[in-house]
């Protein structure tokens, strides 16, 4: 009788793990799968590459630093000619689990990102028939598109396809969070946990909500107050010509927030306690206590899940034939 006691009880407890895990707004991140490994290899290597740059100075890498979060940890990016760019740099972390690439949308998928910036003026400042002149000249990174693609022709579509199937793989699971999202009661402190539940109760679930707690819908920013931003960017109104649209940005994902500051589009908040702060204000029109905002930046500091993780690309060296970087070509 006691053991059927303990048994039932064990079932229940189980069942309540079970469906507290399936009644969360936040779902923990799937490892990645990879389908073809020669594709990533390759697409890792031209992230790291700098000769995508007329500089050849600028990679991905430099603005999204893999050993920074996968950002620069600046306010907005400096680009081609010390170029500064009128925007902060989101992450790449997670970024597959976005429902379009930018802050406004303007890319539909990774592959379709992959290619704005080696063209941006302001950002890599090449065409994508020099970065494409530049990697058949490299016997090394022909041998590379044989192997991911069967043909001899490097082309740009090859170029973003690689890079976008690399940057699929720049998941982070196994967060504390996740791991208590499963089952692992012990993965949370009381005040880690007083602050997830801060973050549902006060509603800022509404929006950072998934697996990427985030990344998933276009927001106003500024809903209770209007934002003072310090960018002109005006968000999704640049895509879709809507006036409602004005000031409509991507929810970002808040995985790895900890280490992706500055925060907001503009790279204004320098502290997730000023970022907690103006959230609460702005779209809730709520003020939190500053325990309140310590337990919610608790909270978010547990959503740092596995960094990438694998040893560094060698990239394979220029030819004779190789177009030279021309680091300080205007434009
Ligand atoms: C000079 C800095 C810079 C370089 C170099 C750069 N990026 Fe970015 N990246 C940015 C900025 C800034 C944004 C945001 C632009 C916007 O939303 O308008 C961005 C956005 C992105 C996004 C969208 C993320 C999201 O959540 O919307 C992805 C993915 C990305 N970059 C990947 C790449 C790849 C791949 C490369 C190399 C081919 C690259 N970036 C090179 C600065 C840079
Ligand atoms: C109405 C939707 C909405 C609600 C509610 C909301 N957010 Fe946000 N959050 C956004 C949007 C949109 C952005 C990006 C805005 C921008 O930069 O222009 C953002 C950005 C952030 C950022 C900065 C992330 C980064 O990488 O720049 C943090 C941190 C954040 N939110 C936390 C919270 C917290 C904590 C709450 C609850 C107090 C909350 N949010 C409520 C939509 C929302």
């Amino acid at each position: 009788m006691k053991l059927c006691i303990f048994a039932a009880s064990l079932l229940l407890a189980g069942t309540s793990v079970a469906w507290a895990a399936v009644n969360e707004p936040i779902k923990p991140v799937a490892v990645a799968k990879v389908a073809n490994p020669a594709l990533v290899e390759l697409g890792k290597k031209l992230f790291f590459d700098p000769r995508l740059s007329k500089s050849g100075f600028i990679s991905c890498n430099s603005c999204h630093n893999l050993s920074m979060g996968g950002t620069d940890n600046i306010k907005t990016s400096i680009g081609h000619n010390w170029n500064e760019g009128p925007i902060n740099a989101p992450t790449v972390l997670n970024s597959s689990l976005n429902l379009a690439q930018f802050w406004d949308g303007r890319a539909k998928d990774l592959q379709a990102q992959a290619g704005g910036p080696i063209a941006n003026p302001g950002e890599m400042g090449f065409t994508h028939a020099l970065a494409v002149d530049v990697l058949q000249s490299i016997p090394g990174y022909v041998a590379d598109f044989k192997k991911a693609f069967g043909k001899d022709k490097v082309t740009i579509e090859e170029v973003t396809k690689a890079i976008a199937a690399f940057e699929e793989t720049l998941v982070t699971p196994n967060s504390r969070f996740d791991k208590w999202l499963k089952g692992d009661k012990k993965a949370l402190a009381p005040n880690e946990l007083a602050g997830y539940q801060l973050f549902k109760d006060s509603g800022c679930v509404a929006c950072h909500n998934g697996a990427a707690v985030g990344g998933n819908s276009f927001q106003k920013m500024g809903v209770v107050e209007a934002y003072k931003a310090s960018s002109p960017a005006e968000g999704r109104i640049s895509v879709t010509g809507k006036d409602a649209d004005r000031f409509n940005f991507k929810v970002p994902t808040l995985r790895n927030v900890e280490m992706t500051y500055p925060y907001f589009h503009d790279g204004a908040a320098n502290t997730l306690k000023e970022a907690v702060e103006t959230m609460g204000r702005i779209q809730l029109g709520k003020k939190f206590t500053d325990d309140e905002n310590s337990k919610v930046v608790a909270f978010l500091k547990t959503l740092t899940g596995d960094q990438p993780n694998f040893k560094l690309p060698i990239l394979p060296p220029s030819s004779d034939s190789t177009p030279r970087p021309q680091p300080f070509a205007k434009k």
